[in-house]
């Protein structure tokens, strides 16, 4: 695509096309979707976290006025079995997990349908549970080879190195289970239709259309072409919504009982602690051996994570060790153990996220020991190649991330020595992490362009969850026709659109503006400049957009300030910065949202977010935004982003990379370490809650 095109879109801060829509209220989100004869669903839930379901009594909801349908497993259809239990919703009396849907009832409003299920009487007979992940779990077991982090890695003799190595660090770091918060909770609108052959139309917030589409499709045993998923604004999902749940068969499993009936369900945010994934609980052990001038020899990270009984996921926490640093010999393991707790599942980053922090901890604390600057720790490890495949990197912009940063953060002339700088009663501290994500595109998505009238309409099947992915689509597709954007439309969020991939792993933009550039090239070719009314072409994301022959990731690096009250171990942080290499900005202003969003999000993964299970009843007890603390007004003082004005090539016609990811990984490590330069204490456990600082410490 041309760089220096008359329309120029691309590099444009033009601001969301639908954000006028949206503040006004227009924006229809998938509950707002007007249905004729609406009804409304609520689930029952377990409350024991291991068991069965001996019998449910459902006549006194069923008497309720309102109530067109109470759900069990001995009257719910018969689903396909399509291997993902997640989705095999009411099909036995099994309970894997509290807060799993045994029940529910459909009725004519809201408030019919909740009252009435709090009347539905789920008789359980309760086994003996176990929820809570501990070091060394005996149950530990290496996940399967498809799993996101893949085998364990292994190259050189990492266990002989630890042995030799002169400066060895051996540390163990804690992340807690975490839940995604979109400001708009989980909706599905389920419609049937039961003309012809049946036709089912869902309204739903998901990152995702066509993925839905395939899911429900196989579970309901229906032809995709009998399902139409329909997402066009979406409340955010940090990867929740990245896949359907449970909730979404329910809500058609519903639907089919009703035919003609759009069924309306709203998970309540309680609900949403059980039914649509969360972060599993990390423990991570890192051992770095080192030489005295802090080159490292060997790195050794193992991870171990819960995962359900219901159905496999692994976080990819360790993978970050395989890829950062030119340790020669290194190890990376990842160990589970299902429990009886909800199915983990994306958040954020999944794996980076919590690696980093571990990782890039530990960096920090390699750095104290040795009394060396932890930039120049970094720059010291700096491989030539990607140390894991060998190969060169397409642009590998750590260390300019990490210099220029410095400068900008104004990172020189930092005193090393903890507890060293005193602001009336708190302890003043300045750190600094790295970031990097991997470049992902998904091959497969198909973008159509259309003329008629001077204007050209874009369809993909793309899904734009506040990322701005609808406003950069159009940005995309107007620099490679060469025209003007305000000429572009552009429609998305609907699977009866051109097929597309899911808004995961940071790939959207570069997956669907992959297939977009593709589409106005094959475009332009057939009907050149001045097309024809009707004059349409259309072309598919290719299966090698990526230079193969590459090792392709974003960079970043993080730089914050911690205050530590010395009386109250409060940590606030007044001032974050990040500089970051994502390839070629298509719009500043959705990129800046998305990096800050994203280190919004670190920070509030460092100090606040911790779903606290309680043990003996096996159910997360702050599930909700009073007692989940999420990072608000009062806790970003001062957050900046920034990039590096760069091109790749390598990574997409466009030149970009993603940006959706970065932002939060290694946030957390940034502001551990302020708070450990700033106290002294070092804190291998999130989330940085006072208590940790309120303990004695040398001068
Ligand atoms: Mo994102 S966690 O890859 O949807």
């Amino acid at each position: 695509m041309s760089t220096t095109s008359p329309a120029g879109a691309v590099g444009r801060p033009l601001p969301r096309t639908e954000g006028e829509a949206k503040v006004a209220g227009h924006a229809p989100y998938a509950y707002e979707q007007p249905v004729r004869d609406p009804v409304y669903l609520h689930p029952v839930l377990s409350t024991v976290a291991r068991g069965r379901v001996v019998a449910v009594e459902t006549a006194e909801a069923q008497e309720r006025p309102g109530v067109r349908v109470v759900l069990t497993h001995e009257n719910a259809e018969r689903l396909a079995r399509t291997g993902d239990r997640e989705f095999a919703v009411l099909q036995e009396p099994v309970i894997a997990f509290r807060g799993q849907i045994v029940a529910a009832v459909v009725a004519e409003t809201p408030e019919e349908a909740r009252y009435a299920a709090s009347l539905v009487r789920v008789q359980e007979r309760a086994e003996e549970h176990d929820v809570v992940l501990t070091q060394g779990h005996p149950r530990l077991y290496r996940p399967g080879e498809e799993a996101a982090p893949g085998a364990d890695s292994e190259q050189g003799e990492p266990d002989a190195e630890l042995e030799r190595a002169e400066v060895v660090l051996d540390r163990t770091y804690r992340t807690p289970m975490e839940h995604n918060n979109p400001m708009e909770p989980h909706t599905s609108i389920a419609l049937w239709e039961d003309s012809g052959q049946g036709h089912l139309t869902l309204y739903d917030s998901t990152q995702g259309p066509h993925t839905v589409r395939e899911t429900l499709s196989g579970v309901f045993g229906l032809d995709p072409g009998q399902v139409r998923v329909v997402s066009p604004h979406v409340g955010g999902g940090f990867g929740s919504k990245g896949s359907p749940h449970a909730h979404n068969v329910l809500a058609v499993v519903a639907a089919r009982a009703l035919p003609g009936h759009g069924v309306k369900f709203a998970l309540t945010r309680q609900q949403t602690f059980s039914l649509v994934g969360h972060r599993s609980p990390t423990i991570q052990r890192l051992r770095l051996g080192a030489d005295r001038d802090g080159r490292l020899r060997a790195v050794v990270h193992d991870s171990e994570e819960h995962t359900s009984t219901v159905k496999e996921f692994a976080e990819q926490s360790a993978v970050c060790s395989r890829t950062m640093y030119a340790a020669p010999h290194r190890r990376s393991t990842h160990r589970l153990t299902a429990l009886d707790v909800p199915i983990p599942f994306w958040m954020r980053a999944p794996g980076e996220c919590p690696g980093m922090y571990a990782s890039e901890s530990a960096m920090d604390e390699l750095a104290h020991e040795l009394d060396m600057d932890p930039i120049e720790l970094r720059e010291r490890n700096e491989p030539e190649r990607d140390p894991q495949s060998g190969r060169p990197w397409s642009d590998r912009s750590l260390l300019r991330c990490l210099r220029e940063g410095a400068e900008r953060f104004g990172w020189h002339g930092r005193d090393r020595r903890p507890r060293a700088r005193r602001e009336g009663d708190w302890w003043v501290g300045t750190g600094v992490a790295a970031a990097f994500y991997p470049h992902v595109v998904i091959p497969g998505s198909q973008a159509r362009i259309e003329y008629a009238s001077g204007c050209y309409t874009l369809r993909i099947g793309a899904a734009d969850i506040g990322t701005g992915a609808r406003t950069v689509l159009g940005q995309i597709a107007a620099d490679a026709l060469e025209v003007p954007v305000e000429r572009v439309r552009v429609e998305i969020g609907d699977s009866s659109l051109p097929q597309a991939s899911v808004a995961g792993g940071s790939s959207g933009t570069s997956s669907w503006g992959s297939a977009v550039v593709a589409a106005a090239r094959a475009f332009t070719e057939e009907h050149g400049a001045a097309p024809g009314e009707g004059a349409r072409a259309a072309a598919t994301t290719p299966e090698e957009t990526v230079a193969e022959d590459h090792a392709v990731y974003s960079f970043g690096a993080h730089f914050a300030e911690a205050w530590v009250n010395d009386d109250t171990g409060e940590v606030r942080v007044p001032r974050m910065y990040g500089l970051f290499s994502v390839g070629r900005v298509i719009n500043p202003r959705t990129v800046r949202s998305q990096l800050i969003g994203g280190m919004v999000m670190g920070l509030s993964m460092a100090l606040h977010e911790h779903s606290v299970v309680d043990e003996r009843r096996g159910l997360v007890v702050n599930q909700d935004l009073a007692q989940y603390h999420v990072a608000a007004n009062a806790d970003v003082a001062g957050v900046q982003a920034e990039w590096l004005e760069q091109s790749d090539t390598r990574a997409t016609p466009m030149g970009s990379r993603g940006a959706g990811e970065i932002g939060i990984v290694g946030t957390a490590a940034a502001v551990a370490n302020a708070a450990h330069h700033a106290t002294g204490v070092r804190v291998r456990e999130l989330p940085l809650t006072p208590d940790r600082f309120l303990v004695e410490t040398g001068p």
